[in-house]
Order: C-alpha cells, then structure tokens, then sequence
C-alpha cells in the first residue's frame, strides 16, 4: 500500500471535482478513477491530465477494481445525489445497493487502505462500508460534518467580519437534518462567541445562532434548488481530510466515525471530533457539550440508528 496513491470511485459531480481538488493539492503522485461509466471515467482522466503542465505531477488514469490493490486511500462519491426536495435519507436504499457492489470489489483487492465515504446518507454508507468490508473502523470513515462545520464557519465569519480559519465551531451529528451546531464551545481565536458577538455589537444571541444552524443545514437544498448539485464545498473537504492521513498531522475534524463509548453512544457512525492522522481515526476527542446538544447529539444518533434498521445491517 502506498499513502500516496489515491482511487475515487465514482466519477460524477462530486467525484471529478474531489479528484481535480486532489491533483491541485500536490498530495498525491497516482489517482485512479473508477465509474460504472467507464467512459465517464476515461474522459475526466484525460481533462484532469490536460492541467498537468499547469500543477504539479500526478499521473491519472481511469481503471478497474484490480487496479485498486497498492491506493492507500479510496474515496467512494458513487451513487445518486439528492434532488431538489428529496434529503440526503431519500437516497439510502439505492445507494446501499450501490455499496453493496462496490466494498467487496474493493477488498478483494486491498484490505489495507483507509476508506474514505463521501456519498450520502454518508453516516449510513460508512457503517455499511464498516460492516461490508471487515476492516477496522479507524480505517473506514466518511466526510461528515467537516463539509457542515466549514460551512457554520464560513456563516459566523462572514457575520462577524472574521477570517473563516480564526472561527472554531464545531457541527455534529448526523451529516443532514438531525445536525447540531456545537454552540457552547464556538469561539473566534479562544474568545468565546457571545463574548466575540457583543464585541461586534451583536446581542440577540439565541435568535442569531438558529438563524446561522439553519442557514448550514439548508444550505445543501439551497444549492441544489439553483445548480442541480453541491460539489466545491465536498470536494475541498474531502481533501482537507487526506492531507491530514498523507501528512499525519493529527488534525482534529468531524469525520463520520464508529463511536462506542463515547457520547453515551454506541455502534453507530456519526460525526464527532476525530483526531485523524496516517493510521486512520486515531482518537475520538470528547469536547464539553451543554446538555441541550448532548440530548440533540442522542436523538440525531437515534435517527441514524433507525435508518440502519430499516436497511437491515
Ligand atoms: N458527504 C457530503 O458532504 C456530500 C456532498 C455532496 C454530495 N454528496 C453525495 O455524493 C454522491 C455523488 O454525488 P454527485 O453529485 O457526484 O452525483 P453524480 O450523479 O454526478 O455522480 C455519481 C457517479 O457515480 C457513478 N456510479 C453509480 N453507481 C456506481 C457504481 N456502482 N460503481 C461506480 N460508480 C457508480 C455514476 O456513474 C456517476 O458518475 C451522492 O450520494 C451525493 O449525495 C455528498
């Protein structure tokens, strides 16, 4: 196995851009693209190779599961994306069916690399994944509410006229309508938020922060309702996190994760702070939640646990 190749399978919206995302990041030296529609998958890995005298090496080629056996890391975007009215929920059983063809391929050829969902329910399809491939859960996990947490942050920042990356504030939970934004910990620079607000001249606090958690958990129905589909945003997340596996650098992040344990929860993936390095998710961080987002944190868990009842796992 070699940390430096990359697979994304699944070579749609979400899939061409993580993979254009990738190249641009310099991380890897190999990245292979697998679709059912083996022309998709050849003709992005030839758009892709065309901004090769413009960024720096990797070579991209369109392949098969056999060709899977020495990628450290597999990104699965396969599947349907959610249309305009449906949620993220409303594509499970397609979806499952899709995994359920695609995780044995996968191992079949490489039980060594961490494995990357991205495809949505993505907390449903990681615990599929988990169960599907037998591999260790510090070596399955999905993006999460990294993609929700970038967003809370870009909201607040935007807001309070901040830099984004001084903003740090949390979303967990499912990754969909259940989610909590993690207010009792949200802080710009180590200055709590109220505080930060006030500073700002911002006093309605309550009325404000639901404004901001709403605006993150439409904001996927918001884009899709104008262009069909959310891309950039993934794309970028899903990058973050394998640079943090590629450079070890113990990068803490909501990633969808096994949690047992923690949270008072139990055998299910969610999103959680997650200290993620080159062997996967290495630590579970148990950040102070007040006791509103512990219940809410509870019954998005809850939410999840009943979607992967109704599949059957
Ligand atoms: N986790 C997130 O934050 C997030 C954000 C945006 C989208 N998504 C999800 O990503 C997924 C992909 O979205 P999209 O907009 O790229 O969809 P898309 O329809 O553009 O692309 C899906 C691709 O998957 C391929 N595919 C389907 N079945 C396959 C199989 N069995 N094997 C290999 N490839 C297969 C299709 O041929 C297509 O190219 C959706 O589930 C969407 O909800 C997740």
């Amino acid at each position: 196995m070699d940390i430096r190749k990359v697979a994304v399978i699944g070579c749609g919206m979400v899939g061409s851009t993580t993979a254009f995302a990738l190249m641009e990041s310099g991380l890897f030296t190999d990245m292979l693209l697998i679709d059912v529609n083996r022309d998709r998958a050849v003709g992005e890995a030839m758009d892709l190779s065309h901004c090769l005298p413009f960024t720096r090496p990797v070579e991209i080629r369109a392949g098969d599961y056999k060709d899977i056996s020495d990628c450290g890391i597999i990104i699965i975007t396969a599947g349907v994306g959610q249309k305009q009215g449906e949620t993220r929920m409303d594509c499970i059983h397609n979806n499952v069916k899709v995994f359920k063809s695609i995780v044995p391929q996968i191992v079949k050829y490489n039980t060594d690399a961490f494995i990357l969902v991205v495809s949505n329910p993505v907390d449903v399809l990681s615990y599929v994944t988990y169960k599907l491939s037998g591999l260790p859960a510090q070596k399955v996990f999905g993006s999460g509410t990294v993609l929700d947490s970038a967003r809370l942050k870009f909201l607040v920042g935007r807001r309070l006229n901040v830099d984004p990356r001084s903003v740090h504030a949390f979303v967990i939970g499912e990754h969909g309508d259940s989610e909590l934004a993690v207010w009792s910990s949200a802080n710009v620079s180590g200055i709590e938020l109220d505080k930060y607000c006030a500073h700002c001249g911002y006093v309605s606090h309550a009325e404000n922060r639901k404004k901001l958690a709403d605006d993150v958990k439409n904001s996927a129905y918001e884009i899709i309702a104008r262009k069909g589909a959310t891309y950039y945003g993934i794309a970028a997340a899903t990058t973050r996190i394998c640079e943090s596996i590629v450079r070890d650098e113990h990068s803490i992040m909501p990633v969808s994760t096994l949690v047992n344990g923690h949270y008072g929860l139990n055998d299910v993936y969610i999103s959680v702070p997650s200290l993620i390095g080159a062997h996967g998710v290495e630590d579970i961080i148990d950040i102070h939640l007040s006791p509103e987002e512990a219940d809410a944190l509870i019954d998005s868990a809850a939410t999840l646990k009943h979607a992967i009842k109704e599949i059957g796992m």
